[in-house]
């Protein structure tokens, strides 16, 4: 009798034990066969109804057998797997895949088309503007998608009531800056009030106000009716101080004089404070540029300019502005410029910013900086 017990219990033994078995088999073959799958999908499996994030999309475990059949054994599989286990780096489950560090941008841009054809004949709205340039993205900036540039640049724009030539520079300009693989930011910097226009002044404030924004390390200052005709200049700085706007059609495509810095430049955030940023006593049209080309020479720069046949540029046709008028002491003060550049400049700014907005295809910074001191009485 006992004899019979001790046989049909051993056989329930077996039977679970075989069981036991069987299921074990059973859950190595789904592992194995998870070993092929593209995603590596066990830990949310495992995971299921423990409130973690397991929709497929969120996996960041990502191995590549699609070359050929894995060499990889099981053991060797779990021992990786080991490591990536929830509970010993329970932060990866929501870090993105590290996506593959991308190439550096090459120093000449694949895909620049040279000289462009420039008119301002056609009508322009932001709204196309924006149509045509999808990835530039709120406060009209922009990064390369497909390499990494070396230097982030923000563009400055000094700015008063010029709205239908800032259309055309943003439509102009936001395709060539994206050829170029530049990585940027546009900054429009919007003197308030009817006070004599100040230029270089204005220019102070965008540098001071993009580095709050970003991580800039180049800084173009550019007026708001100049466009390049050709894309191969490229609007990054260079080691030294760049002059970009070198041949206007205004100008007959030629540099008026060799001393001339006005329209488009380029300085480096270094070459910027080296020169202690631009004047800020420059009211009314006319001397600031000068006065920035001497800071640079003084300071032992010279300046870089482009070929005469690449750095040509199409001036919007206008009126002289209202409150812009030439500032008549722009030729005795820029014989001074050794004796203020060091009080007067990024050093001694002041100025009260009043509204940041942020467009699709351009920050808007108004500001107000100031008037002109009262003229000294003559005699
Ligand atoms: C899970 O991840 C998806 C995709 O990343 C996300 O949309 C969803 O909100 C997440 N759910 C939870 C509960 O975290
Ligand atoms: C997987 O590896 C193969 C061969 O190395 C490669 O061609 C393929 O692009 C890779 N797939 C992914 C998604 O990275
Ligand atoms: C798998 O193959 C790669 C080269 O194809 C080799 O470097 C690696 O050591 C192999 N791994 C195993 C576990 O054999
Ligand atoms: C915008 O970016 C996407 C993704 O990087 C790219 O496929 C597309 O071509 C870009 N569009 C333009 C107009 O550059
Ligand atoms: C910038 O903002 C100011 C202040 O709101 C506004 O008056 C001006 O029209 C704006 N200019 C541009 C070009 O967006």
């Amino acid at each position: 009798m006992s004899r019979l017990m001790l046989g049909r219990t051993l056989e329930r033994i077996c039977k679970a034990v075989l069981l036991l078995c069987l299921v074990h088999f059973l859950i190595m073959m789904i592992l194995y066969f998870d070993v092929y799958s593209q995603r590596f999908d066990i830990f949310s499996r495992f995971n299921n109804g423990r409130g973690a994030n397991n929709s497929r999309g969120a996996h960041h475990y990502y191995y590549n057998f699609s070359s050929g059949r894995p060499n990889t054994t099981f053991a060797s599989y779990l021992a990786t797997a080991d490591h990536l286990l929830p509970s010993t780096k329970p932060e990866a489950n929501h870090t993105p895949p590290t996506p593959k560090p991308l190439p550096p941008c090459p120093e000449v841009p694949l895909g620049l088309v040279g000289r462009l054809l420039i008119e301002f004949s056609s009508q322009i709205t932001l709204e196309r503007v924006q149509r045509e340039n999808p990835n530039v993205t709120e406060g009209g900036k922009y990064t390369p998608p497909d390499c990494r540039p070396k230097q982030k640049v923000a563009i400055i724009i000094p700015f008063r009531h010029r709205d239908n030539h800032l259309k055309y520079w943003l439509h102009y300009l936001h395709p060539v800056l994206r050829r170029q693989k530049i990585d940027y930011g546009i900054y429009i910097i919007n003197q308030l009030g009817e006070d004599t226009f100040n230029r270089a002044k204005l220019l102070n404030v965008g540098y001071t106000e993009a580095i709050k924004d970003a991580e800039y390390n180049c800084f173009i200052f550019s007026d708001v009716d100049l466009i390049p005709m050709d894309d191969r200049n490229l609007y990054h700085c260079y080691d030294q101080p760049r002059h970009f706007a070198i041949a206007m059609d205004k100008f007959g495509f030629r540099l008026p004089y060799a001393g001339y810095f006005g329209g488009v430049s380029g300085l480096s955030k270094k070459q910027f404070l080296k020169i202690n940023g631009f004047p800020n006593e420059y009211w009314g049209w006319g001397g600031e540029d000068d006065d920035i080309y001497n800071r640079i020479t003084l300071n032992g720069m010279k300046v870089s300019r482009p070929d005469v046949r690449i750095g040509r540029y199409r001036m919007i046709k206008h009126e002289r502005d209202k409150h812009n008028e030439p500032n008549p002491q722009r030729f005795s003060k820029i014989q001074n410029t050794k004796n203020t550049m060091r009080k007067d400049g990024i050093s001694s700014l002041m100025y009260r910013v009043v509204s940041i907005k942020k467009y699709p295809l351009y920050t808007n910074i108004s500001v107000e900086i100031g008037k002109p001191p009262p003229r000294p009485l003559k005699g």
